[in-house]
């Protein structure tokens, strides 16, 4: 059950694929001389720059590897400190653990993202950073954690894995903090499987991540550069084959987030007549992509029975994103000295368990947006989902 991107999945992905396999590069770099050589991770990233209007972007093999290298960009050491929403992905908080930093958490707002005015109660002598986490496609409110940033004199490092499309205020979420991190797994916005991306306006950023997420070298290297390493790195590279069907899938974004968003506004006009819940805060209404609608009961007992009536469930039962369900994340939180027991974000928990996460476009159990729509589904589809859950609401 994934992404709005893979249900849009046609004849541009598969020809812009079958190109490249007929073509014989499927490494990103390549005899530049020859015209088979498409270079499709160059245009990719050449595209990244100008749909999100960053000074630099680097295609990477995941949203995780993207986290990391930017993590390791913004020179953040091991000890350091990073403020991490309590409900994000396990891999915004693997991604710098390996780097030997310290996660520590704060609480989520009704917008389901980090709470500004948290961040404060969380920063001691140690802290270096602030990893805002747009979740389920909608942008934090970046005026007022920048505002933090600023005052603290911290860096921000923008999760923008599951909000690939969206904008704050006019501008591509990525391009507020200092650097930005996307996936393009398979229940992102747009998908190629697995791969990801970084944006950023900082030359010397983006040359550090480059660096570590291609074994050391400078960008755009032509061959092994002997005595032009800067750093050690890792591997983190896409290949030709991924950047030609994210190249295509780009080219979808901006049609998949207005499609989603009409029919969000669509089923929330129809199911504004039922009680007892109100809308998930939306930090830039013109901005969110779209892909799920989060309704936030008055109470967990009506969050609970509405939800099971629907055969989903309340968002603090979905196993992937809550805090204190991921037991990997707690024993990990326990091993640096950081709260790590179920209760620890009493604030998160209630509204977790006050909310329902209904598909619109990212159909993902493990995110509690197993019920609800698709991209694709239909006017009648969209009404009769409306009515369940208007029904659902009255019992
Ligand atoms: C908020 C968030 N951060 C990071 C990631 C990691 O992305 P990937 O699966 O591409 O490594 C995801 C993916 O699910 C995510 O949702």
């Amino acid at each position: 059950m994934p992404g709005p991107g893979a249900y849009w999945y046609g004849k541009e992905e598969m020809e812009a694929a079958l190109e490249v396999m007929k073509d014989g590069y499927l490494f990103r770099y390549g005899n530049e001389n020859d015209p088979k050589f498409l270079k499709k991770v160059f245009t990719l990233e050449n595209e990244l720059v100008r749909y999100t209007g960053a000074e630099h972007a680097l295609a990477t093999s995941s949203g995780t590897s993207a986290l990391l290298c930017s993590a390791f960009a913004l020179g953040l050491k091991p000890g350091d400190e990073i403020i991490i929403p309590a409900y994000t992905f396990v891999a915004s908080y693997s991604s710098v653990v390996f780097l030997g930093l310290i996660p520590v958490l704060a609480e989520i707002d009704e917008s389901l993202s980090l709470d500004p005015d948290d961040i404060g109660r969380r920063i001691t002598d140690r802290t270096k950073a602030i990893m805002p986490v747009h979740m389920l496609g909608n942008p934090c409110n970046m005026d007022r954690i920048m505002a933090v940033a600023r005052k603290h004199n911290l860096l921000v490092l923008e999760d923008c894995c599951q909000a690939a499309g969206a904008s704050y205020k006019g501008k591509k979420i990525g391009t507020i903090g200092n650097i930005g991190a996307f996936s393009l797994n398979f229940f992102k916005t747009i998908n190629t499987g697995d791969g990801g991306f970084i944006i950023t306006n900082d030359k010397s950023l983006y040359e550090i991540a480059f660096g570590m997420h291609d074994q050391g070298h400078s960008p755009n290297r032509t061959g092994v550069e002997i005595g032009n390493r800067s750093l050690l790195g890792l591997n983190f590279r896409i290949n030709e084959l991924t950047a030609a069907v994210a190249l295509a899938q780009l080219k979808k974004l901006d049609s998949i987030v207005s499609v989603l968003r009409q029919k969000r506004a669509y089923f929330k006009n129809l199911i504004s007549e039922a009680k007892g819940f109100k809308f998930r805060v939306l930090n830039d209404p013109e901005g969110d992509c779209g892909t799920l609608c989060t309704v936030i009961f008055e109470t967990r007992e009506q969050a609970a029975k509405v939800s099971s009536a629907l055969g989903s469930k309340t968002v603090d039962k979905s196993g992937w994103h809550v805090y204190a369900n991921m037991e990997h994340v707690l024993a990990h939180l326990k091993s640096v000295g950081q709260p790590h027991t179920k209760g620890s974000y009493p604030k998160t928990d209630d509204i977790l368990s006050r909310s329902m996460n209904i598909s619109i476009g990212v159909v993902d159990g493990g995110l509690g947006a197993g019920w609800g729509m698709n991209i694709n589904s239909t006017e009648e589809e969209i009404k009769e989902a409306a009515a369940q859950f208007v029904n659902a609401c009255k019992e």
